[in-house]
């Protein structure tokens, strides 16, 4: 109970209007809702979504490029807001490359990765000119037979799966047997066998996890990355007669969702890289180093809304019923990678200062036990009608969660 609340004043600090309900750039919920129609909806913050490039760029080191995971939020409106903040894009389907395509990045600035990719995939990525950041041997031998059928050479990066971990982290996605990457000592044998008429190899991507707030643990594995490159960039010289250009490190900053969860010390991450430049000084020298984030850059800067639709008690406990829930917002449902679930920070958005205060829970309109929002969580007395809010809600919302899950109808989003 007191949980929910500590999480909801951090992150309402954001969204707090002058009055009692909650606004996203200048509108209030009641004229958002007007906007598009109706609830359920995603209300992102363009401003939020500038400001929070603009800090981490103003402390990163110069070397740097900042990259948008575009899974975090494929929301066309926002990738283009995004175009003109970051140096490029990280996409994983064909769909979001041709997104990112559409922005105007440059071809150039655009990497695919993903296990799986298709023979449709790898020859729109090599028409297009992105990387490729390849997965798998397989996946090679479909390059270049594309690019042999195609007469055009293919942009690619080696994702490495390395030894290592990244501690601490919601996903981790390196060290041990994974889908992601080509093991670490698989490396040496992978770069002789390279198919260089039809490859133009760029570089390496090392992607070690995901949701991470422990700035430590985050520095660790930037370190082995690091250490890790420098040996990959002189393999490629030796084995490839390669000279390496590019270098992804990845990213896996997360935000906090949950009470008692810290916000990442960004800072020290980034003090972190300009001492690793540093250190690494001969190989960071004409190689483009890339941090490539989802997301910590916009999840803190969008709300799904929804609406009170109708209240009942049973046996004891009082259920606010809405027409959102898990279909648009799983993750925040419990169901996307959770192993316990935790209450998102919520709000009934248009009683900020309510201070008649009753413990409910919240659920979705699905018939099924999973459709919840909010578990015994104390709020401002709600009637019918009222708005809830979910809060840290512009990251793997809409286009993570079953849409068409029973059939309900669909939600609408804008970036205001
Ligand atoms: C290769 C790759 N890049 C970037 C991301 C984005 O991660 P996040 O949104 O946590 O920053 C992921 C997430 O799974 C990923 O697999």
């Amino acid at each position: 109970m007191k949980q929910s609340q500590t999480n909801l004043t951090t992150s309402l600090k954001d969204f707090l209007p002058t009055s009692s309900e909650l606004s996203v750039g200048k509108f209030s919920l009641n004229q958002i809702e007007k906007l598009v129609s109706k609830t359920p909806f995603y209300a992102y913050d363009r401003q939020l979504i500038i400001n929070r490039v603009s800090q981490l760029t103003k402390i990163l080191p110069k070397e740097v490029s900042l990259h948008y995971a575009i899974k975090a939020n494929p929301y066309p409106s926002l990738v283009q807001l995004m175009a003109a903040q970051v140096s490029g894009f990280d996409v994983a389907s064909k769909k979001e490359m041709l997104l990112a395509m559409q922005t105007g990045m440059p071809v150039s600035k655009i990497s695919f990765a993903g296990p799986g990719k298709t023979v449709e995939d790898i020859e729109a990525a090599i028409i297009a000119g992105v990387t490729l950041h390849v997965e798998s041997e397989g996946e090679i031998a479909k390059i270049e037979l594309a690019a042999k059928q195609l007469k055009l050479k293919a942009n690619i990066a080696i994702r490495v799966n390395p030894q290592f971990e990244l501690k601490s982290s919601g996903m981790k996605m390196s060290g041990g047997a994974k889908p992601f990457g080509i093991d670490e000592e698989k490396i040496p044998q992978v770069l002789k066998d390279l198919p260089l008429a039809q490859v133009n190899l760029r570089g390496f991507h090392i992607f070690a996890g995901s949701q991470n707030l422990n700035a430590d643990a985050i520095i660790s594995a930037q370190q082995q990355t690091f250490a890790l490159a420098q040996q990959l960039i002189e393999l490629a010289n030796q084995l490839a007669k390669t000279k390496i250009a590019y270098l992804n490190i990845g990213g896996g900053f997360g935000v906090p969702y949950f009470a008692n969860e810290q916000s990442l010390a960004v800072t020290l991450i980034a003090e972190n890289l300009t001492a690793l430049i540093k250190q690494y000084k001969t190989l960071v020298d004409g190689v483009e180093l890339i941090l490539e984030l989802g997301r910590y850059l916009v999840a803190e800067a969008g709300i799904y809304v929804c609406k009170v639709v109708d209240i009942k008690v049973s046996r004891g406990t009082k259920y606010l019923v809405c027409d959102g829930g898990l279909h648009h917002h799983l993750a925040n449902s419990g169901n996307f990678g959770q192993v316990i679930r935790k209450n998102y920070p919520l709000a009934i958005g248009n009683k900020l200062n309510g201070n008649e205060l009753e413990q409910v829970n919240i659920v979705g309109p699905l018939c099924t036990p999973l459709d919840i929002l909010a578990d015994k969580i104390i709020l401002p007395k709600a009637i019918l009608g009222d708005y809830v809010v979910v809060f840290q809600s512009g990251a793997y919302g809409a286009s993570a969660s079953p849409k068409d899950f029973l059939s309900q109808p669909q939600l609408s989003e804008i970036l205001l």
